[in-house]
């Protein structure tokens, strides 16, 4: 797991969106995995900037998303589908139909599960895999108590959940849904490269235990020390209750110029 502590989240961003170019310059035809939530909001700016700039393409690149809500009417606007629309894939050049999300719609959503697993093993596998981080240390939906080794199912949202994502839904932790469909932890594991962007000191408690407390389902996300390549971008306060920030920043101080994420 690489630590890497920035001065700002603009500077995180940045280096999340440097991963990006560098991957799909290498294979323009490379899998995506897309997060909601606030914290990939600055790495999805800085590639639309750098499409616009003709710096990057996503011409022949796929992607899928990583969780939906259940029982949002079809097009909500915070329907994380409608979200990654909005916030990248219509201002960039994916194909039509590149970007696919679990389909928090179907009648049977135990199906919907497997059928996306499917689709993302037919893709050839998710080549970066962007990730979050929920403050009780959840990674897409899987909430506390996650199997480890759990593939996209149905997940109920933790009370704390739903009130971390009221500000999405006027204010009101009733109007959040109860339910979701997700990528599980095991599904997030066979990524080839996991990028996990945390920021502001909300994040400090979680990111603590995420990469120094022992890996254990009660912080779902702390099963990413089982990966072999993953890059925790932080800011400052989201770094601040590591007990080895010291080492991580020394370390990234001598990295080798060039080697990338
Ligand atoms: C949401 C999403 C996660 C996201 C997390 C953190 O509930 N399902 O994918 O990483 O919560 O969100 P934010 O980045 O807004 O803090």
């Amino acid at each position: 797991m690489e630590v890497v502590i920035t001065p700002t989240p603009r500077h995180a961003a940045e280096l999340a969106a440097d991963a990006v170019c560098r991957l799909l310059e290498d294979d323009p035809r490379s899998v995506l995995g897309l997060a909601t939530g606030s914290s990939p909001l600055a790495l999805y700016r800085a590639l639309i900037d750098r499409h616009r700039a003709g710096q990057v393409s996503f011409g022949r690149a796929r992607a899928f998303t990583l969780d939906e809500y259940v029982g949002l009417p079809r097009g909500h606007a915070e329907s994380y589908r409608e979200v990654i629309r909005r916030e990248l894939e219509d201002h960039v050049d994916f194909p039509a139909g590149a970007v696919t999300g679990p389909d928090g719609h179907a009648e049977d959503l135990a199906r919907a599960g497997r059928d996306y697993e499917e689709a993302i093993v037919s893709a050839g596998g998710v080549d970066l895999q962007v990730l979050g981080l929920g403050g009780n240390g959840h990674i897409a939906f899987n909430e506390p108590g996650s199997s480890l080794n759990s593939l996209t199912r149905v997940k109920a949202l933790t009370r704390r959940t739903r009130s971390d994502n009221a500000r999405f839904f006027g204010g009101n932790a009733e109007e959040v849904p109860s339910l979701c469909l997700t990528q599980g932890l095991g599904t997030i594991r066979r990524a080839r490269h996991l990028v996990l962007i945390a920021t502001g000191e909300a994040k400090a408690p979680a990111v603590a235990a995420m990469v120094e407390g022992p890996v254990s389902a009660s912080c779902p996300a702390s099963v990413l020390q089982l990966h072999p390549h993953v890059t925790v971008l932080l800011d400052g306060p989201a770094a601040s209750d590591l007990q080895h920030r010291d080492d991580y920043a020394a370390a990234w101080a001598v990295k080798p110029a060039g080697q990338g994420l």
